[in-house]
């Protein structure tokens, strides 16, 4: 097992990673210490993995909330299912919210947590891969609005991460995919060396071979936790965890948030911002061909819905990263060396965009 530290003074926790950790009886007692534990997960995740957190907890009182798959049900009406619960078995300041399942479960059980009785614990046990390396780490909980995904949330770090690399046999192929573009990205944003080993290992991590998967993992939590650990909110440096974020809010804001899954969108994101950039003069062409070639061998889609240019700059345009009207772009200054601007030329984003979402 490996362990790392997202470093917040008194609010530090643990990020334990590692195969077979749900096995560990002594792991998840370690991790719980409440004597009443809410265990939120979802219709999928809870049949394959609930049973080993009840029989290492078997000596608590485990209350089990079992939500529908999907990011539909990432809402206020599926959280106030889960306040009721709560209320109604007499939860107190000391309960232990247990997130188990991928980004949904994790951002809505997170949002529970940083809202009943103003603030309980909480702990994230993510099962998906794009759980395991970006939305368990950090701190950021949400509900979806009809208005926008994630409109209603709070910052509340989990007291723990317990990232067990064995649940990903389950976890569907293009699921591992989409986990798989939030990898890469990490490279990009600043790691030269971390995108040179997945331009060697993305076979391997497509394979699920373990001790590629395990430095992955802890690579990219590595990465996002240093960078939460200097701006928890999102006052300047965070905000670069969002490459490719605002092409790929576009696509899955335009095709509905079915057919795309968040991590894919991303993926072509991450194109798109490489494109840009190489556009702007900061990405060499060899580069953005090599960014091209790893997303492709990850199996991820590298064409971007015909949106039309137009429509995708709408939807850019209600982008979290605007300021005084204009949208900030994470851009590349070479592979590694992303940064944030508003700086940027609008002819190269208008062409950019048409060349990939079309006229
Ligand atoms: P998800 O939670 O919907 O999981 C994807 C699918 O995999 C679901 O059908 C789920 O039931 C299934 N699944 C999960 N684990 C499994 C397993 N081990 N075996 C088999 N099936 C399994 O999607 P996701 O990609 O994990 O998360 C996406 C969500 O995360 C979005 O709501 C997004 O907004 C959020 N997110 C949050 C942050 C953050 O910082 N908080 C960051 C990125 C994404
Ligand atoms: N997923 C981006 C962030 O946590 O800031």
């Amino acid at each position: 097992m490996q362990t790392l530290t997202v470093e917040l003074e008194d609010r530090s926790y643990p990020i334990n990673i590692g195969a077979g950790l749900l096995r560990q009886h002594s792991l998840l007692q370690a991790a719980l210490p409440a004597r009443e534990i809410l265990l939120v997960s979802n219709t999928t995740v809870a049949p394959l993995y609930a049973p080993a957190v009840r029989a290492a907890l078997a000596d608590r009182r485990i209350v089990e909330v079992i939500m529908p798959d999907g990011e539909q049900h990432k809402t206020l009406a599926t959280a106030g299912r889960v306040f009721d619960v709560l209320v109604a078995n007499r939860f107190g300041r000391d309960a232990l919210v247990l997130a188990l399942g991928g980004g949904v479960v994790g951002d809505l059980a997170g949002f529970v947590a940083a809202c009943y009785q103003r603030g309980v614990d909480f702990v994230q046990v993510p099962t998906t891969l794009l759980a395991q390396v970006d939305s368990s780490v950090g701190g950021k909980t949400a509900v979806n609005h009809p208005g926008g995904k994630n409109l209603i949330g709070a910052f509340h770090q989990p007291r723990e991460v317990l990232t067990d690399t064995d649940v990903l046999q389950s976890l569907p192929e293009r699921e591992l995919q989409a986990g798989l573009a939030e990898i890469i990205k990490y490279g990009m944003i600043c790691d030269l060396a971390f995108f040179e080993w997945l331009e060697r290992n993305i076979d391997a991590l497509r394979k699920l071979d373990p001790i590629a998967l395990a430095y992955a993992i802890f690579r990219s939590c590595q990465i996002k936790a240093q960078i939460v650990g200097r701006d928890e909110r999102e006052h300047g440096e965070r905000a670069l965890l969002n490459l490719g974020h605002t092409f790929g809010h576009a696509i899955e804001a335009a095709t509905g948030y079915t057919e795309w899954l968040h991590g894919e969108a991303v993926g072509v994101g991450l194109l798109i911002a490489a494109g840009l950039s190489q556009r702007m003069g900061k990405l060499s062409t060899t580069d953005l061909a090599r960014v091209e070639s790893l997303l492709g061998r990850a199996g991820l889609r590298t064409e971007a819905p015909q949106i039309g240019a137009a429509r995708a700059a709408a939807f850019m345009s209600v982008d979290k990263k605007v300021k005084q009207g204009r949208v900030r772009l994470v851009l590349l200054a070479g592979l590694g060396g992303a940064y944030i601007s508003g700086d940027y030329a609008d002819d190269a984003l208008e062409e950019t965009l048409r060349e990939r979402f079309g006229a």
